[in-house]
């Protein structure tokens, strides 16, 4: 998948006929990074596979067992640059793995050497945790937790665990500008600074803020639509999914359309770089997308402070003001930054999850397409059934306990989000897409102080886009492979070609 080419609203990645537009260049950007973004071979995929297999088994031989808190020995660092490189994995084609028993899965679990069936399937992995160690110490001494009440437990209480990472980060970013945005984006901050950056962002995306973009939204949408009839075959994630989230952030920020081009890439990258298995390439691309984007924020920034009158988000971030507390140059554009990844990626997999959980079940694609005033039930199914934002992460602060289980002070836990939208403690038939679903306390948007501040902005996205998509084309049909993003933090698909 090449971004270089990517063009918004009326285009698509491939430039095909009837996507003429493309948007002039603008002398404001370099689109270094754009052009080094390519995505590698399948066959990697079986080699990594057979790498963890064996692996696992020579640690099995070795009569260590791994996760078991019983018999965990001290973590065994892994060498990250023998790690895969983030792969794309063609989902249609890979048949359900079964041939791991849920012990083996368990006892083989690595977030850093995970194998290509985990992409295609994590849920099945997720149970075997969730039912034999929902409190999961993983090789290199992070815990695994995969029940829905140990994650409200833990989003309620940040001052047991704290969302700071400059500790977890330093190492892994070293003085970077990574490790600056990282550490300065409100979600990897605690009170009191997380509480005043908060008010700042929660007063720029107001329900006013809102409701001003629906028009807006759905004039977008109809656009891309028009611009998909009459085609015998589109790309949902690159002429559909990917363009909403980008435009609207883009509008949000008022962003001219001129220099959206490179958002999406330099999106990619830096959220690529939370990824595991972190490697040279990856943190090199991170480091060049933060150092363009800031560039390029710093010279909108100046050129806002001159009028202050616009309701933009950077604009009224510069205004923010409470209690004395002005956000610092470096705290507004390390926001915007963060507004677009946490705004894009999550968003796009959103719909393309969602398009992608209906084809698989026609009965559910059938019953909503004919009752679609059951849309906003459906939004929050398809973000409990294959949340876009998978996991989470927080630090203890103090030494506490799971399930009588000591965890020391300093550890990181995971917090699995994919495993608690499914956990049977709270939902019925976890495993099935009931898109009427009425009681669904799906965490897919975290919960406490640090809950998603653009969900509503993001279920608004998903309810336009998806009844749109599905009122226009409700014979939509898939057309050749998927291809799931090999990530595990960020689940969707980077390609899911349709037929209309
Ligand atoms: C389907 C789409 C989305 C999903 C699944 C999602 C998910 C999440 C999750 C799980 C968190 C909490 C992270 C944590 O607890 O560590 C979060 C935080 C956040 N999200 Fe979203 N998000 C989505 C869309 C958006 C959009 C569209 C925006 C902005 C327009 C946004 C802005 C934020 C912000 C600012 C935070 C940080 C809140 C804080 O730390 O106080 N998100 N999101």
């Amino acid at each position: 998948m090449d971004l270089a080419s990517h063009s918004t609203l009326s285009g698509n990645a491939r430039g095909e006929p009837g996507d003429s537009a493309r948007c002039a260049e603008s002398p404001r950007i370099t689109h270094g990074l754009a052009q080094r973004y390519v995505s590698p071979s399948i066959f990697c995929v079986h080699l990594l596979t057979l790498k963890t297999v064996v692996t696992n088994s020579l640690r099995a031989s070795s009569g260590e067992r791994i996760g078991d808190l019983r018999t965990a020995s001290p973590a065994t660092p892994v060498q990250h640059d023998k790690l895969a490189r983030p792969l794309t994995i063609d989902a249609s084609e890979m048949p359900a793995n079964t041939s791991h028993s849920d012990e083996q899965l368990v006892d083989s679990f690595d977030l850093r050497a995970l194998d290509a069936d985990f992409y295609v399937d994590p849920y099945r992995t997720f149970r075997a945790l969730r039912e034999r160690s929902p409190v999961h110490r993983c090789p290199d001494g992070t815990v695994f937790l995969t029940r829905h009440r140990d994650l409200v437990r833990v989003y309620r209480d940040p001052k047991t665990f704290s969302s700071d990472k400059q500790a977890q980060f330093k190492p892994l970013f070293g003085d970077s500008p990574l490790y600056e945005h990282h550490t300065t984006s409100l979600v990897f901050n605690d009170p009191p600074l997380h509480t005043s950056v908060r008010k700042a962002i929660g007063d720029a995306l107001a329900p006013k803020v809102i409701a001003n973009m629906e028009q807006d939204l759905i004039r977008l949408v109809d656009r891309l639509i028009a611009n998909l009839q009459g085609r015998r075959r589109f790309d949902l994630i690159d002429d559909f999914a990917s363009v909403i989230p980008i435009e609207v952030i883009g509008n949000l920020l008022n962003i001219d359309h001129g220099d959206r081009v490179p958002l999406r890439a330099w999106s990619a990258s830096i959220l690529g770089a939370l990824e595991f298995g972190l490697d040279e390439r990856r943190r090199n691309e991170g480091n060049a997308a933060v150092e363009e984007f800031v560039a390029f924020l710093k010279q909108l920034i100046s050129e806002r402070r001159n009028d202050l009158s616009g309701d933009d988000i950077i604009t009224r971030l510069i205004r923010w003001e409470s209690n004395k507390f002005k956000l610092s140059e470096e705290q507004i554009y390390h926001q915007c930054i963060f507004l677009l990844n946490a705004g894009h990626e999550t968003t796009t997999n959103l719909i393309g999850n969602a398009v992608h959980a209906l084809l698989e079940h026609p009965d559910a694609h059938r019953h909503l397409c004919e009752n679609m005033h059951l849309i906003d039930l459906a939004v929050e199914e398809f973000l409990r059934y294959d949340p876009p934002v998978q996991l989470g992460n927080r630090i203890t602060t103090t030494d506490v306990e799971f399930d009588d289980i000591p965890i020391a002070a300093g550890t990181t836990l995971t917090l699995c989000i994919g495993a608690a939208n499914r956990d049977p403690e709270v939902f019925t038939d976890p495993n099935e897409l009931d898109i009427a679903r009425k009681i669904n306390p799906q965490l897919a948007f975290g919960g406490g102080i640090h809950a998603c501040a653009g969900m509503a902005v993001a279920r608004l996205e998903a309810r336009v886009a998806l009844e749109k998509l599905l009122k226009n084309f409700p014979d939509l049909k898939p057309d050749g492979p998927s291809v799931r993003a090999q990530r595990a933090r960020f689940r969707g698909f980077s390609a899911l070609p349709m037929r209309p």
